[in-house]
């Protein structure tokens, strides 16, 4: 009898555990999908700013964004470029860019489950998508050609595989990889 009631003890703790195991499992994921979310929200936020407050004034003062602006006095980031350095800046996170048809390597989809997202994205429906990819949880808001000028830089650059980017397309995402 007393064999039973320890087993039956036993029985009652493991529900009760894995009852609460459960939930905070499931809100860490919560929680991660969220963060991915808000950081994705606020980088684009800073590209906005970075375009609109910062470039279009230094413009008018002469100075104009080029990728080599390192090298260059009047040369200021692009804003892809400008996303990548603040995600250089970032420990804690992976910060950066992917494209469909990307200018550089570091820009590729890092997985078969970024490819997926992508072409999730592509399809228009939604914005912004965060998946769990093996355990890092991955967001990605999408890029489109808002302007002529991305398809034309695109088109013409050095590096680019594809030459018949238009205005309206869809071009990638900004990524965030949490750990
Ligand atoms: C003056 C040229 C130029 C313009 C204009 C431009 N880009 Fe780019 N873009 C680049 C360069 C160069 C990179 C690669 C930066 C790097 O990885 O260091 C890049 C990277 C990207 C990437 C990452 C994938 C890739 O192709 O490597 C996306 C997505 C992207 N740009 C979208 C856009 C969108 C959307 C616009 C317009 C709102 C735009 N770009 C305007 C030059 C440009």
């Amino acid at each position: 009898m007393r064999r039973w009631t320890v087993f039956s003890l036993m029985f009652v703790m493991l529900g009760l555990g894995s009852a609460l195991v459960a939930p905070i499992g499931l809100a860490a994921d919560a929680a991660k999908e969220m963060a991915a979310k808000y950081i994705l929200a606020t980088s684009k936020a800073a590209r906005t700013v970075y375009i609109k407050g910062i470039m279009a004034d230094a413009t008018k003062g002469g100075m104009k964004p080029t990728e080599d602006w390192v090298k260059d006095d009047h040369g200021m980031m692009l804003p892809a470029q400008f996303v990548k350095e603040l995600g250089k800046e970032i420990k804690e996170f992976d910060l950066s860019l992917v494209g469909t048809d990307p200018l550089y390597a570091s820009n590729v989809a890092k997985s078969a489950k970024e490819k997926d997202m992508l072409v999730e994205l592509a399809k228009g429906k939604e914005k912004v998508l965060v998946v769990d990819d093996g355990g890092v949880t991955v967001g990605m808001s999408a890029d489109y050609a808002i302007v002529d000028s991305c398809a034309d830089c695109h088109n013409k650059h050095p590096k680019t595989t594809k030459k018949d980017w238009k205005k309206g397309d869809f071009m990638g995402a900004i990524v965030v990889r949490l750990r």
